[in-house]
């Protein structure tokens, strides 16, 4: 991919009419972007601007002038108010999704709650899942199935009468493969186990349809844009919240909470779901991206996501990198996944010579995120003519292969 060459060329030619034709470009206005080539939203995304707007209001005026009072003006509802929004783009029905907590905790709640209402003690899960689901099963003494592979029809023969929870990332972390969710749920239906997916990679990347799943969590600080370490969420399908109970009985997931009861009754309905005081600035944080991402419409994020891992795609096998995320587009979420030997050390020269930022996934995997709602084909382009100019001239032999930080 020369610059002087025609092919680089038709490539960006090409991505400009796309970018042009694009019925979601005007949403890249809403963010605060610059020269930098992000290609990292999948891990965190990009500061809309109406969120740094939100965040001095509800600091200057919410807590800075009702102080207290603002609980009752709002913030006492937000964990439902933005948990059914988060809804909407999972395709839940109002009062199954609630914002609370981290990822991590809440998967954590979710399967000890699955486990306690059910006889069953096998967890059905893949090896490549993300570590920290991994390591909370761990952590709940139960006997894992753990499996490697990424085919939903492995995973599927690996259900059985003993299987008590089926839990995989709907779409997966390094591959970008997205699993069928009606195919895997209604596998473990069949068996009588229930099934939790974790949403993390593929909320506000792709349009779900959680159907008739059980439990489902996921974070808002990839495709919903809503800040670092922001408030995750969970959802619950109705007709189990009544006989699912929380391990962390905090307050918050109590019945009547402000009357100060000696015993623990949980709340009826997702709210029984929180443990404690809610983070109101960060939760707050999270609903601009949300909105964005609402009034765009998942289909539309969806098919632009097809549309540009599937440009990135046919760049890279001009170049002949080797991608191992899925061609089927029903198949994968959005981002692609590049193997190369050499990812670690690449990735950093593009961030530090090239202006293109990446990430990286051990051992060798260089993972290239779109956000639909401000990635461009220029930017695509431009982030492949770049990656190819660092492989061809070999410029990240500079850089360390001894693998650190956050990536
Ligand atoms: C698929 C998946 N699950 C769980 C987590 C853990 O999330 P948290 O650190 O917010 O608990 C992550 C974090 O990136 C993730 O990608």
């Amino acid at each position: 991919l020369k610059e002087e060459g025609t092919e680089i060329q038709n490539l960006k030619s090409k991505a400009s009419a796309l970018d042009v034709a694009d019925p979601l470009g005007h949403f890249r206005d809403r963010f605060v972007v610059d020269d930098l080539i992000y290609l990292d939203g999948n891990s965190l995304g990009r500061l809309p601007k109406a969120t740094a707007e939100r965040i001095r209001e509800v600091v200057e005026q919410q807590w800075g002038e009702r102080v207290i009072c603002s609980w009752g003006e709002g913030w006492l509802d937000l964990p439902q108010r933005i948990g059914d929004k988060i809804g909407r783009l999972i395709g839940a029905k109002e009062g199954e999704t609630i914002a609370a907590d981290s990822t991590s905790v809440n998967f954590y709640k979710l399967v000890h709650a699955a486990l306690s209402a059910t006889d069953g003690r096998v967890v059905v899960t893949n090896s490549s899942n993300f570590p920290s689901d991994l390591y909370l099963l761990q952590g709940l003494g139960i006997e894992i199935r753990q499996i490697d592979s990424e085919s939903d029809e492995a995973i599927a023969a690996a259900l059985d009468d003993r299987t008590a929870l089926l839990t995989l990332s709907h779409v997966e972390f390094k591959s970008g493969l997205r699993h069928d969710m009606k195919r895997l749920t209604d596998a473990a239906h069949a068996v009588g186990a229930k099934v939790l997916w974790d949403l993390s990679h593929s909320v506000g990347a792709v349009p779900i349809d959680i159907g008739e799943a059980d439990l489902a969590v996921g974070c808002t600080y990839k495709y919903l844009n809503g800040g670092p370490g922001a408030t995750a969420f969970l959802y619950v399908r109705k007709d189990l919240q009544e006989a699912l109970r929380s391990p962390i009985q905090g307050w918050f997931g109590q019945q009547n909470a402000f009357e100060f009861g000696l015993n623990y009754s949980p709340a009826g309905g997702i709210g029984r779901f929180l443990a404690g005081t809610p983070p109101i600035l960060s939760l707050a944080a999270t609903e601009p991206g949300i909105d964005l991402l609402l009034e765009a419409g998942m289909d539309k994020v969806g098919e632009k996501a097809a549309l540009q891992t599937a440009f990135l795609m046919e760049v890279a096998d001009s170049l002949s990198l080797e991608v191992i995320t899925p061609r089927n587009p029903q198949r994968r979420g959005s981002h692609v996944a590049i193997r190369h030997e050499a990812a670690w050390p690449i990735a950093q020269a593009l961030i530090a010579e090239k202006s293109v930022v990446p990430d990286f996934r051990t051992p060798d995997v260089l993972r290239l995120g779109i956000a639909p709602l401000y990635t461009r084909y220029a930017d695509l382009a431009e982030a492949m003519k770049r990656i190819a100019e660092v492989i061809e001239t070999r410029v990240y032999h500079a850089y360390s292969s001894e693998i650190g930080g956050v990536t």
